[in-house]
């Protein structure tokens, strides 16, 4: 693999290695010295065209922890406010000779046209692209679902008989999709619980709730993925309100209640608190949100190791 654009392109065989990859990076990230040498002399640009806070920081902190030299690449206070182009940007920055681009962009297929479009020849690791795809945080929800199931014994498992809820703005969300790729590659099953106005895979043979309470007691999830309201993205009005959202499809207390007992609650972040999902339920006993945030650091470690290390170090593992 030379680029990482969806999560599409990660096989069974490639995601159990990415995640056994990213177990050993925890190692090192719970270690007394977080750093390895493994990409000393690699310079790795961040090229974010839309904000982000866990992405971005945890991509710099894994090149970091790489020991690769890092640029961080933000639009706003760029030429691009003078109208520069995404490929006359990019080429900038591979001429001055970046070794991998991770690219943030509103636009879908943004990262695709990059890799493909034959502007720049290094590794292009999508961080997020309009309402596509996220790869790195489906890799990192599956990591935080295998050593939550597995824990010391997770190297070489996948998540064969789980049942992962996936509940909300399924319609403005690349988590979504990713997730939907990813953790169906992994033998996961996954349902989907949305207003019949943002669950856009009416094709899909995934099953699908309009009733929040219905998806809980039929599908009997083994893990609930809340999803952010993303009115950002939203042109028209896709609910009543807020409030009749909170009530239909955000996950509160009671409804966390009904839960099975290890049933546990994952959001990719940031929250709407108090929309789709309560402070008590974020905060609470069930939640792996900040596991999610930790994680991401180790995963996204394993995607930069697995692409730009050389082949020789990919065989001896
Ligand atoms: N989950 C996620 O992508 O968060 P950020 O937008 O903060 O990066």
């Amino acid at each position: 693999m030379k680029h990482l654009l969806s999560a599409k392109e990660i096989d069974h065989k490639l995601g159990i290695q990415l995640l056994d990859i990213a177990a050993g990076m925890a190692g090192v990230n719970s270690s007394d010295i977080k750093k390895i040498p493994t990409l000393r002399g690699k310079s790795i640009v961040n090229l974010f065209y839309e904000d982000s806070t866990r992405t971005r920081i945890s991509f710099e902190l894994a090149e970091k922890r790489l020991s690769a030299d890092v640029i961080n690449f933000a639009a706003k206070g760029s030429s691009v406010s003078k109208g520069e182009s995404l490929k006359d940007t990019a080429q900038t920055l591979s001429a001055m000779g970046a070794d991998a681009i991770v690219v943030r962009h509103f636009a879908s297929g943004a990262a695709e046209a990059l890799a493909h479009f034959g502007w720049i020849d290094v590794p292009i690791i999508n961080a997020g692209d309009g309402t596509h795809q996220h790869p790195t945080q489906a890799l990192l929800d599956a990591f935080t679902l295998r050593r939550h199931l597995f824990g010391s014994s997770e190297i070489g498992k996948d998540l064969k008989g789980i049942n992962v809820l996936i509940v909300g703005d399924i319609a403005h969300s690349r988590v979504a999709r990713s997730n939907r790729d990813l953790l169906r590659t992994l033998g996961a099953t996954v349902a989907f619980a949305a207003p019949v106005t943002l669950y856009p895979f009416n094709e899909d043979s995934n099953p699908f709730y309009s009733n929040l309470d219905e998806a809980i007691s039929d599908f009997q999830p083994d893990a609930v993925m809340m999803l952010r309201v993303q009115t950002e993205r939203m042109a028209g009005s896709y609910f009543p309100s807020e409030r009749e959202y909170a009530r239909m499809f955000g996950l509160n207390s009671e409804r966390a209640a009904q839960l099975s007992k290890n049933a546990v609650v994952l959001h990719p972040g940031p929250m709407n608190r108090g929309l789709e999902i309560t402070s008590e339920v974020a905060d609470g006993e069930r939640s792996l949100v900040l596991n999610q945030v930790s994680n991401g650091v180790s995963v996204r470690m394993a995607v930069l190791y697995h692409l730009l290390s050389s082949s020789e170090e990919l065989a001896n593992d």
